[in-house]
């Protein structure tokens, strides 16, 4: 046998490699053609900024600061830890500068890493300029009305969600929570619902 010539083995191995090969720039050429005949963003952005100079430096620390190590926001960051867009539309300026300061003080419940001897303890000790900046940047993240992250849904109705909502939710959930829906927009203008009352989030009992 020539030295030029591929042995079987090596037939057999060039094979699966070119198939991989073949396989993986098919996959990429058909996930473009999808993408470029898709009428919107194939992750969609869920919040919308318009950042002051202080929220812009703030979402510079937020980076430079490790906060991205556990948290997502626009773009930036795990999508392990907790997720801050939109948080904007849920909390004031004053209230995520508290949080920051002195979290344990300022959370609905036990916090799990910001406080004492958690593991994002350093969070707290930062200087306060830098917090401040941190939470304009967090208070400047506006959930887009009708996204996963907006506390309200969208104005009119939906079947679908109507339906869903007959089918799927407990008896119990309907005698103990209200559909934020069937109120007047009026009422859901800054009250700060808790989100166990939303009925369109199954997860949060
Ligand atoms: C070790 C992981 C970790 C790091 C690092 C971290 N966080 Fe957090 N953060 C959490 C967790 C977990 C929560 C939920 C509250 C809790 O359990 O501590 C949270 C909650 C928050 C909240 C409140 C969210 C809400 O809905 O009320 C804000 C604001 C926040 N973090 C900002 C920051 C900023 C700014 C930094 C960086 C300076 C940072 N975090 C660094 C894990 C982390």
């Amino acid at each position: 046998m020539g030295s030029n010539r591929m042995r079987f083995g090596e037939k057999i191995l060039f094979g699966i490699f070119a198939l991989i090969a073949v396989f993986a720039i098919l996959s990429f050429v058909m996930l473009e053609v999808y993408r470029s005949h898709l009428n919107r963003p194939m992750y969609p952005v869920t919040t919308s900024f318009d950042f002051t100079p202080e929220g812009k430096r703030g979402s510079e620390l937020f980076r430079e600061r490790g906060c991205t190590d556990c948290h997502r926001a626009v773009r930036n960051g795990t999508n392990n830890g907790v997720s801050l867009d939109g948080i904007g539309s849920r909390k004031t300026l004053d209230q995520i500068y508290s949080f920051l300061k002195n979290p344990e003080k300022n959370y609905e419940t036990k916090t799990f890493d910001h406080g004492p001897n958690k593991e994002a303890k350093y969070v707290a000790g930062l200087p306060d300029s830098e917090l401040h900046a941190m939470a304009v940047f967090l208070s400047e993240l506006k959930a887009i009305q009708g996204s996963p992250d907006a506390e309200a849904p969208p104005p009119g109705g939906s079947g679908f969600i109507d339906e869903m909502v007959k089918i799927w939710a407990p008896e119990e959930w309907k005698a103990d929570r209200r559909d934020i829906r069937l109120e007047e927009p009026s009422q859901q203008q800054g009250t700060a619902a808790p989100a166990t009352a939303t009925p369109s989030a199954p997860n949060a009992k």
